[in-house]
Protein backbone atom coordinates (compact mmCIF):
# COMPACT_ATOMS: atom_id res chain seq x y z
CA UNK A 1 0.00 0.00 0.00
CA UNK A 2 1.13 3.50 -0.63
CA UNK A 3 1.84 5.44 1.79
CA UNK A 4 1.69 8.72 -0.23
CA UNK A 5 -1.16 8.02 -1.13
CA UNK A 6 -2.21 7.64 2.56
CA UNK A 7 -0.32 11.05 2.90
CA UNK A 8 -2.64 13.15 1.03
CA UNK A 9 -5.65 12.81 2.68
CA UNK A 10 -6.55 13.88 6.06
CA UNK A 11 -6.27 12.08 8.94
CA UNK A 12 -7.43 11.20 12.23
CA UNK A 13 -5.00 12.90 14.91
CA UNK A 14 -7.30 12.24 17.99
CA UNK A 15 -10.71 12.58 19.22
CA UNK A 16 -10.88 16.28 20.79
CA UNK A 17 -11.80 14.85 24.33
CA UNK A 18 -7.75 13.15 24.24
CA UNK A 19 -6.60 17.16 23.46
CA UNK A 20 -6.61 18.82 26.87
CA UNK A 21 -4.90 21.59 28.18
CA UNK A 22 -1.49 19.99 28.07
CA UNK A 23 0.10 19.63 24.61
CA UNK A 24 -0.15 16.24 22.95
CA UNK A 25 2.26 14.10 20.92
CA UNK A 26 0.75 12.08 18.01
CA UNK A 27 2.28 10.07 15.52
CA UNK A 28 1.01 9.57 12.12
CA UNK A 29 2.35 8.24 9.66
CA UNK A 30 5.61 8.06 11.79
CA UNK A 31 5.40 12.00 11.49
CA UNK A 32 5.43 13.04 15.33
CA UNK A 33 3.30 16.20 15.40
CA UNK A 34 2.12 18.44 18.98
CA UNK A 35 -1.34 19.28 19.08
CA UNK A 36 -2.11 22.08 21.31
CA UNK A 37 -5.21 24.18 21.70
CA UNK A 38 -5.57 27.92 22.66
CA UNK A 39 -8.18 30.26 22.86
CA UNK A 40 -8.25 30.47 19.09
CA UNK A 41 -8.40 26.99 18.53
CA UNK A 42 -6.33 23.62 17.80
CA UNK A 43 -2.68 23.66 16.30
CA UNK A 44 -0.33 21.13 14.98
CA UNK A 45 3.47 21.23 14.81
CA UNK A 46 6.00 18.69 13.83
CA UNK A 47 6.87 18.16 17.18
CA UNK A 48 10.59 19.13 16.97
CA UNK A 49 11.51 22.28 18.42
CA UNK A 50 14.03 24.48 15.44
CA UNK A 51 16.46 25.09 18.02
CA UNK A 52 17.75 22.04 19.99
CA UNK A 53 15.30 19.49 18.58
CA UNK A 54 13.62 19.03 21.51
CA UNK A 55 9.90 17.45 21.21
CA UNK A 56 8.02 20.91 21.83
CA UNK A 57 4.85 18.61 23.66
CA UNK A 58 6.86 18.45 26.29
CA UNK A 59 6.44 21.84 26.94
CA UNK A 60 3.51 23.99 28.05
CA UNK A 61 0.92 26.63 26.70
CA UNK A 62 1.26 30.06 27.68
CA UNK A 63 -1.25 32.02 26.10
CA UNK A 64 -1.51 31.34 22.55
CA UNK A 65 1.72 30.23 22.42
CA UNK A 66 3.36 26.71 23.29
CA UNK A 67 7.16 27.19 24.95
CA UNK A 68 9.83 24.53 24.44
CA UNK A 69 10.53 23.10 27.41
CA UNK A 70 14.25 23.03 26.85
CA UNK A 71 15.12 26.62 26.68
CA UNK A 72 12.15 28.34 26.72
CA UNK A 73 11.72 29.59 23.04
CA UNK A 74 7.69 29.87 22.06
CA UNK A 75 6.04 29.57 19.12
CA UNK A 76 2.14 30.49 18.22
CA UNK A 77 -0.39 28.60 16.39
CA UNK A 78 1.51 28.83 12.72
CA UNK A 79 4.76 28.01 14.20
CA UNK A 80 6.32 31.21 14.08
CA UNK A 81 9.08 31.67 16.91
CA UNK A 82 7.88 34.78 18.83
CA UNK A 83 10.03 34.98 21.73
CA UNK A 84 13.71 33.27 22.66
CA UNK A 85 14.85 34.26 26.25
CA UNK A 86 17.82 35.25 27.17
CA UNK A 87 18.40 37.34 23.74
CA UNK A 88 18.81 41.13 23.99
CA UNK A 89 17.59 41.69 20.96
CA UNK A 90 15.13 39.08 19.23
CA UNK A 91 14.44 39.57 15.67
CA UNK A 92 11.90 36.88 13.76
CA UNK A 93 13.47 34.67 11.67
CA UNK A 94 12.33 31.98 9.56
CA UNK A 95 15.02 29.46 10.54
CA UNK A 96 13.96 29.87 13.66
CA UNK A 97 10.10 28.52 13.08
CA UNK A 98 8.60 25.72 14.10
CA UNK A 99 7.09 23.59 10.81
CA UNK A 100 3.14 23.86 10.95
CA UNK A 101 0.54 21.16 9.96
CA UNK A 102 -2.68 22.19 8.81
CA UNK A 103 -5.27 20.90 11.58
CA UNK A 104 -9.44 20.70 11.57
CA UNK A 105 -11.32 19.67 14.13
CA UNK A 106 -14.72 18.10 12.99
CA UNK A 107 -17.06 15.07 14.02
CA UNK A 108 -15.70 14.59 17.29
CA UNK A 109 -12.17 14.26 16.23
CA UNK A 110 -9.03 16.19 15.65
CA UNK A 111 -7.72 15.52 12.10
CA UNK A 112 -4.35 16.93 10.10
CA UNK A 113 -3.14 17.22 7.12
CA UNK A 114 0.64 16.05 6.56
CA UNK A 115 2.64 17.95 4.35
CA UNK A 116 3.26 16.79 1.03
CA UNK A 117 6.86 16.70 -0.81
CA UNK A 118 4.92 16.87 -4.67
CA UNK A 119 1.54 17.99 -3.64
CA UNK A 120 -1.28 15.51 -4.94
CA UNK A 121 -3.42 17.51 -7.58
CA UNK A 122 -6.46 15.57 -6.37
CA UNK A 123 -5.63 15.14 -2.44
CA UNK A 124 -9.12 14.88 -0.28
CA UNK A 125 -9.92 18.39 0.87
CA UNK A 126 -11.59 17.56 3.92
CA UNK A 127 -11.53 15.34 6.48
CA UNK A 128 -13.71 12.28 5.75
CA UNK A 129 -17.37 12.84 7.26
CA UNK A 130 -18.61 11.09 10.26
CA UNK A 131 -22.32 12.46 9.90
CA UNK A 132 -23.26 9.77 12.27
CA UNK A 133 -21.44 11.34 15.22
CA UNK A 134 -23.88 14.71 15.37
CA UNK A 135 -27.31 12.88 13.92
CA UNK A 136 -29.36 14.26 17.33
CA UNK A 137 -31.56 10.73 16.55
CA UNK A 138 -28.50 8.46 17.56
CA UNK A 139 -26.44 7.23 19.95
CA UNK A 140 -22.36 7.00 19.59
CA UNK A 141 -20.08 5.93 22.05
CA UNK A 142 -16.28 5.49 21.25
CA UNK A 143 -13.69 3.37 22.34
CA UNK A 144 -9.64 3.46 21.07
CA UNK A 145 -7.22 0.25 20.33
CA UNK A 146 -4.87 -0.69 18.07
CA UNK A 147 -3.65 -3.40 15.66
CA UNK A 148 -0.09 -4.17 14.07
CA UNK A 149 -0.97 -4.40 10.43
CA UNK A 150 -1.70 -2.69 7.62
CA UNK A 151 -4.35 -0.64 6.75
CA UNK A 152 -5.61 -2.48 3.75
CA UNK A 153 -5.45 -5.65 5.56
CA UNK A 154 -6.85 -4.37 8.78
CA UNK A 155 -10.14 -3.08 7.01
CA UNK A 156 -10.01 -6.24 4.91
CA UNK A 157 -10.86 -7.72 8.19
CA UNK A 158 -13.13 -5.78 9.44
CA UNK A 159 -15.38 -5.60 6.04
CA UNK A 160 -14.79 -9.74 4.90
CA UNK A 161 -18.02 -11.61 5.77
CA UNK A 162 -16.50 -15.07 5.46
CA UNK A 163 -13.61 -14.71 8.37
CA UNK A 164 -16.81 -15.02 10.46
CA UNK A 165 -17.67 -18.63 10.77
CA UNK A 166 -14.47 -19.30 12.65
CA UNK A 167 -12.33 -16.29 13.92
CA UNK A 168 -15.86 -15.28 15.76
CA UNK A 169 -17.31 -18.93 15.87
CA UNK A 170 -20.54 -18.61 17.95
CA UNK A 171 -20.16 -14.93 18.39
CA UNK A 172 -21.07 -13.26 14.77
CA UNK A 173 -21.65 -16.71 12.79
CA UNK A 174 -21.12 -20.64 12.68
CA UNK A 175 -20.22 -22.71 9.95
CA UNK A 176 -22.88 -24.83 9.80
CA UNK A 177 -25.92 -22.56 9.95
CA UNK A 178 -24.50 -20.91 6.57
CA UNK A 179 -27.08 -18.70 3.94
CA UNK A 180 -27.66 -17.83 0.39
CA UNK A 181 -26.93 -14.15 0.25
CA UNK A 182 -26.82 -11.41 -1.94
CA UNK A 183 -24.01 -8.97 -2.20
CA UNK A 184 -24.50 -5.79 -4.38
CA UNK A 185 -21.03 -3.39 -4.64
CA UNK A 186 -20.96 -0.47 -5.52
CA UNK A 187 -17.74 1.37 -5.66
CA UNK A 188 -17.77 5.88 -6.30
CA UNK A 189 -15.93 8.38 -5.40
CA UNK A 190 -12.85 7.21 -2.65
CA UNK A 191 -15.26 4.87 -1.12
CA UNK A 192 -16.99 1.21 -1.96
CA UNK A 193 -19.91 -0.58 -0.09
CA UNK A 194 -21.11 -3.66 -0.17
CA UNK A 195 -25.22 -4.51 0.45
CA UNK A 196 -25.93 -7.67 1.88
CA UNK A 197 -29.38 -8.92 1.38
CA UNK A 198 -31.21 -12.51 1.95
CA UNK A 199 -29.62 -13.02 5.28
CA UNK A 200 -32.17 -13.21 8.13
CA UNK A 201 -29.79 -12.58 10.68
CA UNK A 202 -26.27 -14.44 11.63
CA UNK A 203 -26.68 -17.89 13.68
CA UNK A 204 -23.97 -16.08 15.93
CA UNK A 205 -24.69 -14.78 19.35
CA UNK A 206 -24.95 -10.89 18.74
CA UNK A 207 -27.47 -11.15 16.39
CA UNK A 208 -29.69 -13.48 18.29
CA UNK A 209 -29.69 -11.11 21.08
CA UNK A 210 -29.55 -7.96 19.68
CA UNK A 211 -31.61 -8.17 16.17
CA UNK A 212 -34.57 -9.04 15.91
CA UNK A 213 -35.47 -8.52 11.97
CA UNK A 214 -32.75 -8.14 10.07
CA UNK A 215 -33.39 -7.10 6.47
CA UNK A 216 -29.89 -5.72 5.71
CA UNK A 217 -26.57 -5.27 6.46
CA UNK A 218 -23.72 -2.85 4.67
CA UNK A 219 -19.78 -3.40 4.69
CA UNK A 220 -18.39 0.07 3.81
CA UNK A 221 -15.17 1.80 3.28
CA UNK A 222 -14.28 5.02 2.75
CA UNK A 223 -10.88 6.58 2.29
CA UNK A 224 -8.11 6.90 3.83
CA UNK A 225 -9.21 4.98 6.85
CA UNK A 226 -12.81 4.41 7.61
CA UNK A 227 -14.44 0.88 7.60
CA UNK A 228 -18.26 0.24 8.81
CA UNK A 229 -20.51 -2.30 9.21
CA UNK A 230 -24.00 -1.29 9.22
CA UNK A 231 -27.48 -3.91 10.39
CA UNK A 232 -30.31 -2.52 9.55
CA UNK A 233 -34.23 -4.05 10.50
CA UNK A 234 -37.79 -2.97 8.81
CA UNK A 235 -37.38 -0.40 11.22
CA UNK A 236 -33.92 1.78 10.27
CA UNK A 237 -31.07 1.35 11.65
CA UNK A 238 -29.68 -1.43 14.46
CA UNK A 239 -26.56 -1.24 14.83
CA UNK A 240 -23.82 0.89 12.90
CA UNK A 241 -20.09 0.02 14.00
CA UNK A 242 -17.25 2.09 12.60
CA UNK A 243 -13.58 1.62 12.71
CA UNK A 244 -12.11 5.47 11.43
CA UNK A 245 -8.10 4.21 11.37
CA UNK A 246 -5.18 6.10 11.86
CA UNK A 247 -1.86 4.80 10.54
CA UNK A 248 0.65 5.65 13.26
CA UNK A 249 3.42 3.81 10.76
CA UNK A 250 2.64 1.89 7.66
CA UNK A 251 2.06 -1.44 9.84
CA UNK A 252 0.38 -0.18 13.09
CA UNK A 253 -3.26 1.36 13.04
CA UNK A 254 -5.01 3.35 16.42
CA UNK A 255 -8.42 2.32 15.83
CA UNK A 256 -11.28 4.47 17.07
CA UNK A 257 -13.92 2.04 17.65
CA UNK A 258 -17.04 4.06 16.85
CA UNK A 259 -20.35 2.10 17.68
CA UNK A 260 -23.68 3.62 17.06
CA UNK A 261 -27.58 3.07 17.90
CA UNK A 262 -30.61 4.45 18.06
CA UNK A 263 -31.70 6.75 20.66
CA UNK A 264 -35.38 5.34 22.16
CA UNK A 265 -37.03 4.05 24.84
CA UNK A 266 -33.82 1.93 25.90
CA UNK A 267 -31.45 4.42 26.84
CA UNK A 268 -28.41 4.39 25.03
CA UNK A 269 -25.83 4.33 27.79
CA UNK A 270 -27.84 0.84 28.45
CA UNK A 271 -27.47 -0.40 25.31
CA UNK A 272 -23.69 0.52 25.35
CA UNK A 273 -23.42 -1.43 28.56
CA UNK A 274 -24.92 -4.74 26.99
CA UNK A 275 -23.10 -4.49 23.82
CA UNK A 276 -19.89 -3.55 24.47
CA UNK A 277 -18.61 -7.19 26.08
CA UNK A 278 -19.75 -8.96 22.92
CA UNK A 279 -17.77 -6.01 20.81
CA UNK A 280 -14.97 -6.09 22.34
CA UNK A 281 -14.68 -9.88 22.06
CA UNK A 282 -15.18 -9.92 18.03
CA UNK A 283 -12.61 -6.92 18.26
CA UNK A 284 -10.26 -8.72 20.30
CA UNK A 285 -10.44 -11.54 18.09
CA UNK A 286 -9.95 -9.66 14.89
CA UNK A 287 -6.57 -8.07 16.00
CA UNK A 288 -5.73 -11.00 17.21
CA UNK A 289 -5.96 -12.77 14.12
CA UNK A 290 -4.03 -9.39 11.93
CA UNK A 291 -1.87 -9.37 14.32
CA UNK A 292 -0.99 -13.23 13.47
CA UNK A 293 -1.42 -12.66 9.82
CA UNK A 294 1.25 -8.92 10.17
CA UNK A 295 3.74 -11.24 11.87
CA UNK A 296 3.76 -13.98 8.99
CA UNK A 297 4.30 -11.44 6.64
CA UNK A 298 7.26 -9.92 8.33
CA UNK A 299 8.42 -13.10 8.71
CA UNK A 300 8.34 -14.13 5.25
CA UNK A 301 9.31 -10.56 4.24
CA UNK A 302 6.11 -10.01 2.46
CA UNK A 303 2.53 -10.71 0.79
CA UNK A 304 1.89 -13.66 -1.63
CA UNK A 305 -1.89 -13.62 -1.37
CA UNK A 306 -4.39 -15.48 -3.86
CA UNK A 307 -8.01 -14.59 -3.93
CA UNK A 308 -11.20 -15.89 -5.19
CA UNK A 309 -14.77 -14.35 -5.70
CA UNK A 310 -15.67 -14.67 -2.16
CA UNK A 311 -12.93 -12.29 -1.28
CA UNK A 312 -15.35 -9.50 -2.29
CA UNK A 313 -14.12 -6.09 -0.98
CA UNK A 314 -10.17 -6.34 -1.55
CA UNK A 315 -9.98 -5.16 -5.01
CA UNK A 316 -11.85 -2.37 -4.44
CA UNK A 317 -9.47 -1.64 -1.10
CA UNK A 318 -6.50 -2.29 -3.49
CA UNK A 319 -7.42 0.10 -5.64
CA UNK A 320 -8.53 2.87 -3.42
CA UNK A 321 -5.55 2.58 -1.54
CA UNK A 322 -3.38 2.98 -5.05
CA UNK A 323 -5.35 6.58 -5.30
CA UNK A 324 -8.33 5.42 -7.25
CA UNK A 325 -11.39 8.13 -7.65
CA UNK A 326 -14.47 5.91 -9.42
CA UNK A 327 -15.58 8.96 -11.24
CA UNK A 328 -18.62 6.85 -12.16
CA UNK A 329 -19.56 4.43 -9.98
CA UNK A 330 -18.85 0.24 -10.53
CA UNK A 331 -21.85 -2.09 -9.83
CA UNK A 332 -21.42 -5.50 -9.09
CA UNK A 333 -23.79 -8.79 -7.62
CA UNK A 334 -22.71 -11.68 -6.45
CA UNK A 335 -24.09 -14.37 -4.32
CA UNK A 336 -22.20 -15.81 -1.10
CA UNK A 337 -22.89 -18.57 1.49
CA UNK A 338 -22.21 -17.14 4.64
S1 LIG B 1 15.51 23.08 22.19
FE1 LIG B 1 13.71 24.23 22.21
S2 LIG B 1 14.31 26.09 23.01
FE2 LIG B 1 16.15 25.00 22.86
FE1 LIG C 1 -13.98 -9.92 12.33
Amino acid sequence: MSIHTLQSHWLPACRKEELRRKPLAVTVLDQELVLFRTRSGVHALMDRCPHRNVPLSGGVVQGDRIMCPYHGWEFDGNGVCTRVPGLCSFKPGEHMNAAAVRVAEQDGFIWIKLPEETPAAEGESAPASLPFMKDPTLYSFVWKTAVRGTLLNAAENLLDATHTHYVHAGLIRTDKNRQRVKACITASGSGVEIEYSGESGQAGLISRIFERDRQTSYGRFLMPGVAQIEYRSSKGLTLLITALMKPTSADYQDIYAIVTVKRGLIPGSLKKLVITPFLKKALKQDIRIVEVQQAALERAGGEDFHSTQADLIRPYLEQLMRGRVYSSRVEKTVYLHV
